[in-house]
């Protein structure tokens, strides 16, 4: 029984697996370009348009940047990890897939099931974000929403971009990636405009001091305040992982994935830390504590300025649009690797014939997403998003150790270099982030992982593909 449980899938099965179902199902269209654009996509959104002002004002003042250094480096030895397995086993399956090959079925299978998890709580989170957004907008140009469409299970802006972004992700990979371009474009060029333009409003005052002294209680400012503060923050990474699940759509994935993911990250740091400094530059930061500090930061400066404030609630649209295509893509890539499998039911797994996309799987994630963007508020749909990602970070980290171990010679078109201290300072940076994280959230997780291991006990164990030929 043991070692079904812990069956793993040999590397070489997973490449004639990819081989396979790409002739006949996914469609290699992805290169290098579009790939990136889907990890800034990925991770440029609701953390530095909607959070950045609360971890100032509450945890780092005008530290903030450097919880962003600090989170940026936690993802940035994870990334490594990734770019090493997108290298050696490209397939749609990102961490479920690298554990299935290292660890064993049920530990990819609650992996899946985490990240699954991981995405839709995402797009969710950041869905009533960009309801929010997009309800200020329209008020700006004289068009109101009544509150009841806003709140409750009828946040109906937020099902809204929900089922939009579902039906465009039906119609094919090309398209979607095309879409995003464009978003990204917006986006990047409005976050550009915030920094060339704030940056000559900085008053130096409101640096100093830059870590405000500790109030006395942990992650109140100080330095436990910088480490809180990477925790809250961390969310805006997320999306830079999702990009792997499309590597089975890539056209040069062995090479293209590690450059994808790693520039994507640097991009978004550097991005990161400049509006970071230039909002608290601008802006006192204990006047941050608001869903949109970006454009209270655009307020400060003048009325003159009315234009930008508008570009950044554009901006803010655009980039909110494209975390939640990224996820959600990545969502339905997870479910349709788990039913290819034999784990969930095979209807998960049907490629649609004219548009090559997992359609059944990419429904059932824009309905489950819109379900919980409607029910749950914004902060607990937040923090059980960046809690699954860090639990699947440090067991990627971890699979990497054992890959090196068991298989030290697999090919590998991208090593993660410094290995172990690489991964090990992963694992370690994702666990010791878990552990800021409130008891509510890891009972939350533990609940979500028990419901796991029951649909593991009663379906999946019983159809899983790899079982049944091992007979
Ligand atoms: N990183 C994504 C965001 O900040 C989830 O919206």
């Amino acid at each position: 029984m043991k070692t079904r449980l812990f069956a793993k899938k040999s590397i070489e099965s997973l490449l004639q697996q990819a081989e396979d179902s790409t002739s006949h199902g996914l469609e290699r269209t992805l290169n290098v370009f579009n790939l990136t654009a889907l990890g800034v996509g990925g991770i440029i959104g609701a953390g530095i348009f909607v959070l950045t002002g609360q971890v100032a004002a509450n945890y780092t003042g005008p530290a903030i940047a450097l919880s962003f250094l600090v989170a940026a480096i936690c993802c940035g030895f994870v990334g490594l990890c990734y770019a090493e397995f997108a290298s050696m086993i490209p397939i749609a399956g990102s961490g479920y897939t690298y554990a299935y090959a290292t660890l064993g079925e049920i530990v990819a299978w609650m992996i899946g099931w985490v990240l699954l998890l991981e995405y839709v709580f995402c797009c969710a989170t950041v869905a009533v974000g960009w309801s929010g957004y997009i309800t200020s907008f329209l008020k700006d140009i004289g068009i109101v929403i009544p509150p009841y469409l806003l709140s409750g299970t009828f946040n109906v802006p937020a099902i809204f971009i929900i089922a939009i972004i579902t039906i465009l992700l039906l119609l094919g990979i090309r398209k979607s990636s095309g879409v995003n371009n464009g978003i990204v474009a917006v986006k990047l060029g409005v976050i550009f405009l915030f920094i060339l333009v704030g940056i000559s409003y900085i008053n130096q005052e409101n640096l100093l001091p830059f870590i405000p002294e500790n109030t006395g209680e942990f992650g109140k400012f100080g330095l436990s305040g910088i480490w809180r503060g990477a925790g809250a923050i961390f969310f805006a990474y997320i999306g830079f992982d999702g990009i792997t699940s499309v590597a089975q759509e890539a056209k040069n994935p062995q090479r293209d994935m590690p450059i994808a993911i790693l520039a994507s990250l640097l991009v978004s740091t550097i991005l990161y830390i400049s509006v970071a400094l230039v909002l608290v530059g601008i802006v006192p930061y204990q006047q941050l504590n608001v869903a949109d500090p970006m454009a209270v930061g655009v307020d400060a400066l003048g009325e003159e300025l009315v234009w930008l404030q508008f570009a950044i609630k554009i901006g803010a649209i655009a980039g909110l649009s494209s975390v939640i295509l990224v996820n959600m893509m990545a969502q339905a890539r997870i479910f349709y690797a788990i039913a290819n499998d034999g784990l969930l039911p095979p209807q998960f797994a049907e490629i649609h014939p004219e548009f090559k996309t997992p359609h059944l799987a990419t429904i059932v994630s824009g309905i489950v997403a819109a379900i919980l963007a409607g029910l749950f508020p914004i902060d607990i749909l937040g923090e059980l998003a960046s809690f699954g990602a860090l639990l699947a970070f440090f067991v990627i980290a971890i699979a990497v150790l054992v890959l090196r171990h068991t298989q030290p010679d697999l090919a590998r078109p991208f090593k993660t270099p410094f290995v172990p201290f690489v991964p090990i300072i992963g694992a370690l940076t994702s666990g010791l982030q878990m552990l800021t994280f409130p008891l509510h959230t890891w009972l939350q997780l533990l609940g979500w992982l028990l419901i796991g291991l029951l649909v593991y006990f009663t379906y999946s164990r019983h159809n899983s593909l790899l079982n049944m030929a091992k007979g």
